[in-house]
């Protein structure tokens, strides 16, 4: 089984815990595409009243093609379930997310959401996180002073660059610097330390977001449950 057919696989079976007149977050990136795509399916052929909330420009243009109906964020109160991609999971079921660039409005998302789902193939999971590199969403005024700073921390940061070597603009119009870590010994305190920063407006650190992993592995589908009151 390729990857991309273990992340069709785990994206069909999220889309099973849809129930009709949910309000359902969307998440960004390959993944996440064959979920859309499967809820797309199951919207017109079950005749679903589903309501979309995207989590990036991309996202959006994918569900307006399948003719999922959408709000914005602000236009619901919460939304019932998310499903997204993630870049790598630790066993504590902590993860990085961002390496498509929407890590901002996929947090925004999942922290108004009363379930989480994450969809991954098995290459996802890790014992540690770090060897995905952390993305930091700044804001275009001062971000060469962040790149300083991240840089005299030793934190290896590179601005994110699309194919022409521009630097790469987030849907909200700021800048990814991308942190190469290699290993984040206390990703709280990492997250704390880049929360605090002036001139930052999301990283990448989801740490207490998850209820639900479904990992596509070659031996099958396998579900982790993540009870976060405990
Ligand atoms: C986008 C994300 C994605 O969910 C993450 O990058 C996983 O993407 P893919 O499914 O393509 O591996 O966080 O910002």
């Amino acid at each position: 089984m390729t990857q991309e057919e273990l992340k069709k696989q785990v994206g069909i079976e999220a889309v099973k815990y849809v129930k009709n007149e949910m309000i359902v977050g969307l998440g960004t990136g390959s993944t996440a595409t064959y979920m859309i795509n499967e809820l797309g399916r199951r919207i017109k052929e079950e005749n679903l009243k589903i309501i979309g909330v995207t989590t990036s420009k991309a996202t959006s243009k994918q569900a307006q093609a399948l003719g999922i109906p959408l709000k914005v964020i602000d236009e619901v109160e919460y939304v019932d379930l998310t499903i997204d991609g993630v870049d790598e999971i630790s066993e504590n079921f902590r993860g990085i997310k961002g390496g498509g660039g929407a890590l901002l409005f996929e947090k925004i998302v999942a922290s108004y959401s009363k379930q989480n789902i994450w969809i991954v193939d098995e290459s996802k999971l890790v014992k540690q996180l770090g060897a995905f590199p952390l993305p930091v969403e700044v804001v275009r005024y001062g971000a060469e002073q962040l790149y300083r700073f991240f840089k005299n921390k030793r934190y290896h940061p590179r601005f994110r660059t699309t194919n022409d070597g521009k630097k790469f603009i987030t849907d909200s119009g700021n800048y990814i610097i991308d942190l190469h870590l290699e290993i984040i010994a206390d990703p709280i305190i990492l997250g704390k330390e880049l929360d605090k920063l002036v001139g930052v407006v999301e990283h990448g650190l989801f740490l207490s977001m998850v209820n639900k992993v479904i990992i596509g592995t070659k031996n099958g589908l396998k579900t982790l449950q993540n009870d976060l009151n405990a």
